[in-house]
C-alpha cells in the first residue's frame, strides 16, 4: 500500500511535517524527484532536523529511499548522514543505482548560467545546487548515475566523454574559468571514493524491485514529493520552475512503482494556508508592505536551503484547482493556519480576471498568468489561541472562522482536509482521517 505526498503550490508547504505526521505507520519513505534543493524541517521535541536529501521519515526509524528520479549530490548526502549520526541517529537510507549524480561542474554551471540570465530577467532564482544542469545531462544521455560510481571503468569513460562539453559550455558560452570542478582526475578520485563508500555501506539498490518486494511482504510505502506543483517543469510556471516533476505521476516514474500501485493509494496535496515563493517570476496574489512582513515573520518565511526571505501572497485558489486536477488529489492537508491568526480579515484569491473573462484555473502560459488579476473573497480573521489545546481536542475546537476557511477550501477543491497544521511541532496538528485505513 502507498500514500503519496505532493506540494500543491510553490514548495515549502510543509510536506516534511505531513510525512512525519501521517507517516507513522509507513515502513519505507521514498523521495521520487528533486535533490538537495529541497528543504525539510522536522521538529522532534526540542530538536530541529534540517534535511535536504535524506527523506524525513528516515529520522523516525523508517527505511529512507532516494528513487531513480532523484538527483543526488554525494557530498551533501554524506554530510547529512554523518551530521545525523553525530546527533545520535543512525538513519537507514538507500539510493537508486539509476539515480543521477550531481557533479561539482553541475553546480558551477547552475551558478554561471543564472548570473548570465540575470541580464534578461530570465533567471529562475535557482537554489544553485546544480539541479537543472544535472537533469539536462540526464535527458541529454551524458549523465553519471549512482551505479556508475561503483564501476571505475564506466566512471572514467563517462567523465572523459562529458568533460569537453562541460568545459566548452563554461568557458566559451559563459566566459568562466573552469577550475577543480572540471578536472577529470580530481573528480575521478573523489567520486570513486564515494562509490567505494556506497558499496561498502551497501547503499545502492534497484529501488523499483526493492519496493515491489517490500509491498509484496505487506510493507507500507510513503512517497514524498519535493518542491510543488507550480514548480513542476511540465505543469508549473515555466521557465521559473525546477527541472523535475513534483506532480504525482512522477511518484511512479521516479520510484519504479507502477502507476496502478501508486493510484491505489491516497494522493495528498499539501497546502500552505497562504502563499510563499522563493525565486522569481510573476505572483498574482503577491503581498507587500506590513501584511507581507507580518506573515513572513510569523511564518518564519526564510528559505531552509538558501536562507533567502520568501515572497508571500494570499492563497491562490486557481493554483490549487489546477494542482488538484494535475495530481488527482484524493485528500489535502492544510498547514500554517496558526500563522494567519490575529488578522482582522483573511483574503483569498478565489478566481482571476483575465482579458475580460473570469477564470477558475491557471492559464497554461506564465506570461498570461502574470496578467491575471485576482478576484478576492474576504473571510473573517481568527484569533491566536492555544493551538496545542486545540489540537488535543480536534477540529471542533478550531476558532469558527478558521473552520470556515478550511471548509471553503475543501468545498472548492472537492476533497477532504485530512490533516491540519497549527504549528511546527507534532503536538500542534490535527489528523482527521488515517490515510492508511
Ligand atoms: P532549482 O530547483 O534549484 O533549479 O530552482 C528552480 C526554482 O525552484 C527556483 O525558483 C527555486 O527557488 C525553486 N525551488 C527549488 N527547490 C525549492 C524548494 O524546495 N522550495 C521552494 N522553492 C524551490
Amino acid at each position: 500500500m502507498t500514500v503519496t505526498i505532493v506540494g500543491s503550490q510553490l514548495g515549502d508547504e510543509g510536506k516534511g511535517r505531513v510525512v512525519d505526521l501521517l507517516g507513522e505507520p509507513a515502513d519505507v519513505v521514498v523521495r521520487y524527484q528533486g535533490g538537495d534543493n529541497a528543504g525539510h524541517t522536522v521538529v522532534d521535541g526540542d530538536t530541529k532536523y534540517k534535511l535536504s536529501l535524506v527523506p524525513s521519515g528516515a529520522i523516525r526509524g523508517k527505511v529512507g529511499l532516494l528513487g531513480n528520479g532523484v538527483v543526488i549530490n554525494p557530498r551533501t548526502f554524506f554530510d547529512e548522514v554523518d551530521g545525523l549520526r553525530e546527533q545520535g541517529l543512525d538513519p537507514t537510507v538507500k539510493m537508486a543505482k539509476r539515480a543521477h549524480v550531481i557533479m561539482p561542474y553541475h553546480r558551477a554551471i547552475d551558478g554561471i548560467e543564472e548570473a548570465a540570465k540575470a541580464d534578461s530577467d530570465l533567471e529562475a532564482g535557482t537554489t544553485g545546487r546544480g539541479i537543472g544542469p544535472t537533469y539536462e545531462d540526464k535527458a541529454g544521455r551524458r549523465g553519471i548515475r549512482i551505479g556508475d560510481l561503483l564501476d571505475s571503468t564506466v566512471l572514467r569513460e563517462r567523465l572523459e566523454y562529458v568533460m569537453p562539453h562541460k568545459r566548452a559550455l563554461y568557458e566559451e558560452v559563459y566566459g568562466g574559468d573552469p577550475g577543480a570542478a572540471f578536472d577529470i582526475e580530481a573528480l575521478f578520485e573523489e567520486f570513486s571514493e564515494f562509490g567505494e563508500r556506497i558499496r561498502s555501506e551497501g547503499l545502492a539498490v534497484d529501488v523499483g524491485t526493492y519496493l515491489e518486494d517490500r509491498i509484496a511482504a505487506g510493507d507500507r510505502v510513503m512517497l514524498e514529493g519535493a518542491q510543488g506543483t507550480s514548480l513542476d517543469i511540465d505543469h508549473g510556471i515555466y521557465p521559473y520552475v525546477t527541472s523535475s516533476n513534483p506532480t504525482a505521476g512522477y511518484a511512479s516514474t521516479g520510484s519504479g512503482l507502477g502507476v496502478t500501485e501508486v493510484g491505489q493509494g491516497s494522493v495528498i496535496g499539501v497546502i500552505k494556508a497562504y502563499l510563499s515563493r522563493v525565486g522569481t517570476g510573476p505572483l498574482p496574489t503577491e503581498l507587500d508592505g506590513d501584511l507581507a512582513e507580518y506573515i513572513r515573520e510569523e511564518g518564519g518565511e526564510y528559505g531552509t536551503v538558501t536562507g533567502r526571505p520568501r515572497r508571500v501572497g494570499h492563497l491562490d485558489m486557481p493554483m490549487l484547482r489546477t494542482a488538484t486536477r494535475a495530481n488527482g488529489f484524493t485528500d489535502i492537508a492544510i498547514n500554517h493556519l496558526d500563522v494567519l491568526a490575529g488578522l482582522d480579515e483573511v483574503k483569498v484569491g478565489h478566481a482571476y480576471e483575465h482579458d475580460g473573462e473570469t477564470r477558475d484555473t491557471m492559464p497554461a502560459t506564465t506570461e498570461r498568468w502574470g496578467e491575471c488579476e485576482p478576484v478576492y473573497r474576504t473571510f473573517e480573521g481568527w484569533s491566536d489561541v492555544d493551538w496545542e489545546a486545540v489540537a488535543a481536542t480536534g477540529f471542533k475546537a478550531l476558532p469558527e472562522p478558521a473552520k470556515e476557511y478550511v471548509s471553503y477550501i475543501e468545498a472548492e477543491l472537492g476533497v477532504p482536509a485530512v490533516a491540519l497544521g497549527l504549528g511546527p511541532a507534532r503536538e500542534t496538528a490535527i489528523v482527521r482521517e488515517d490515510p492508511w485505513a
